[in-house]
């Protein structure tokens, strides 16, 4: 079937997820899972994310941000408050950062972090670029020799823009892109403008690990809610792969599972 070319129909309703029957998905090592809400999503990730916890002594984790991760974070943290689970032998490494946020602004994503995850639970360390740097490709290239000596990144956690980018990997970048500063699209800044209480606040560039940096992750999980999300993940399916979407990278990398709501994902299902 040719890749541009989905017939999707459903072959397994579990509880409550519905998991696509599609060929291309299939050779693609790709699965599709659509819940009734992103609460349950994130519950059936959790439950792969602790068995690998619990698998291991050490696991490293790649780590993002934004909306599409709270209510992970969340789950995670209910885990680990409620049921006692460890997270020492988790060690981190965030995706991206902006560039001219210290640690301590309430926007960077090393504040983010610490509130939604670090802060609450035991891991054993969490990396992230950095926002301030004398020299980019310097900084950029230390936090690439980091993730190697811990081993590679065993489980990516992604969203998806709604310009189709994975980590800043702006539509233009690359499926080799390694960790490298970024200009950031008009769309991604407009999409954050809210959060830093206007377009004016957010900053112009950002610290991001590359396509290539990304897909190297053994395994990948990539989140998607709501109906804002739902035309750029269709096209980063099942259009071909191209720099202009980056997320489309995703169709061959060969162990990524796709986690959406009704709203990302309900086109599947008809
Ligand atoms: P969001 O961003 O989770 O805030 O929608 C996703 C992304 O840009 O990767």
């Amino acid at each position: 079937m040719a890749k541009n070319v989905l017939e999707i129909g459903y072959r397994e309703i579990i509880l409550s997820k519905v998991i696509c029957d599609s060929e291309v998905l299939d050779e693609a090592g790709l699965t599709l899972e659509v819940y009734p809400s992103r609460e349950e999503a994130c519950r059936a990730v959790a439950d792969e994310l602790v068995a690998e916890i619990r698998d291991r002594r050490e696991l490293v984790l790649g780590l993002a941000t934004g909306s599409t991760p709270l209510p992970f974070y969340r789950e995670l943290v209910r885990r680990r408050q409620e049921e006692g689970l460890s997270f020492q032998g988790v060690v981190g490494f965030n995706l991206d950062e902006y560039e001219g946020l210290s640690p301590e602004h309430p926007e960077s994503y090393y504040s983010f972090m610490q509130k939604h995850f670090y802060g609450q639970v035991d891991a054993r360390a969490g990396h992230l670029p950095p926002g301030i740097y004398q020299n980019a490709a310097q900084a950029c290239a230390e936090y690439e020799t980091k993730i190697r000596e811990a081993g590679g990144i065993d489980w990516q956690l992604l969203g998806i823009g709604g310009n189709g980018h994975i980590a800043f990997n702006e539509p233009g970048s690359a499926r080799d892109s390694r960790t490298r500063r970024i200009e950031l699209d008009e769309r991604t800044r407009l999409d954050a403008a809210r959060t830093f209480g206007g377009l004016a606040h957010v900053p112009r560039a950002a610290l991001t690990m590359g396509v290539g940096t990304v897909l190297e992750a053994r395994r990948i999980v990539l989140m998607a809610w709501g109906e804002g999300k739902s035309e750029i993940l269709h096209r980063a399916l099942l259009e071909r792969e191209t720099a202009d979407l980056p997320a489309s990278f995703l169709q061959s990398h060969g162990n990524v599972r796709i986690v959406t709501d009704m709203g990302a994902g309900g086109w599947a299902l008809s």
